[in-house]
């Protein structure tokens, strides 16, 4: 479901060129998941903003649910992302003027969705009491906790059933029990089916997943 093959990525900085990956391979099939491990700094949200086209190698080739993400224009990798991609973010992105449920539906507004609003709002509303929130539903983001609100963002990302779930740090801000929870419904989401790339600090949540990897000096070791 994910290939990288020597993926560099090198940042423009005033004091020149930093490289942050370099020749970086990565080989994740559907229904597998991995933990992507390092210290502070050493690129790990940077890999998943490439595995999720949010952002380009500066060589090197990636491969994701099917598609050369190389060959994709603004509109087709974002088209891509709301159709394949889960993305839980380190800094959780939500918009402060939708409610809960709102925020959790957003990438239902893209278009091309057929399915009827009520099963979609039942979906989000089974997934909000998967994540604790059911009692939450109307709240503004300001008005929650900070693992409230990454819990809204784990919620968001499994809405449009994606075939590839990235999550940088999604039990960071929980209780060891609510982070249980949701490395279970992460794993759950993609049993079988999906490809979970996560990026944690968590060695529990590292341990429940089928490999980690660390990154060290610009590529993946183990
Ligand atoms: N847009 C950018 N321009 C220049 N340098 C950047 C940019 N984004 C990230 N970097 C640098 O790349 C390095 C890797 O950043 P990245 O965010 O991938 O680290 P990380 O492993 O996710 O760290 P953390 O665990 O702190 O989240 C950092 O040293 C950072 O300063
Ligand atoms: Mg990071």
């Amino acid at each position: 479901m994910i290939t990288a093959t020597r993926v560099t990525k090198t940042y423009a900085s005033p004091a020149g060129p930093v490289t942050v990956l370099q020749d970086l391979d990565l080989e994740v099939a559907a229904g597998e998941s991995v933990a992507i491990v390092g210290p502070s700094g050493s690129g790990k949200t940077t890999l998943l903003n490439l595995i999720g086209a949010l952002d380009r190698p500066t060589s090197g080739t990636l491969q994701v649910a099917g598609e050369d993400l190389g060959a994709l224009d603004a509109a087709a990798a974002a088209r891509f992302r709301n159709r394949h991609l889960g993305f839980v973010f380190q800094l959780h992105h939500l918009l402060p003027q939708c409610t809960v449920l709102e925020n959790v539906l957003v990438p239902r507004l893209a278009g091309g969705w057929t399915e009827d609003a009520a099963t979609t709002r039942a979906r989000a509303e089974a997934l909000l009491r998967e994540v604790g929130l059911q009692d939450r539903l109307d709240h503004r983001p300001y008005q929650l906790s900070g693992g409230e609100q990454l819990r809204v963002a784990i919620a968001r990302a499994l809405i449009n059933q994606p075939r590839v779930i990235l999550a940088d740090e999604p039990t960071g801000s929980l209780d060891p029990a609510t982070g249980e929870r949701i490395a279970d419904l992460l794993l759950r989401q993609t049993a079988g089916k999906a490809a979970l790339v996560v990026v944690t600090h968590n060695p529990g949540l590292a341990r429940r997943l089928h490999r980690t990897c660390r990154l060290e000096q610009g590529r993946l070791v183990g």
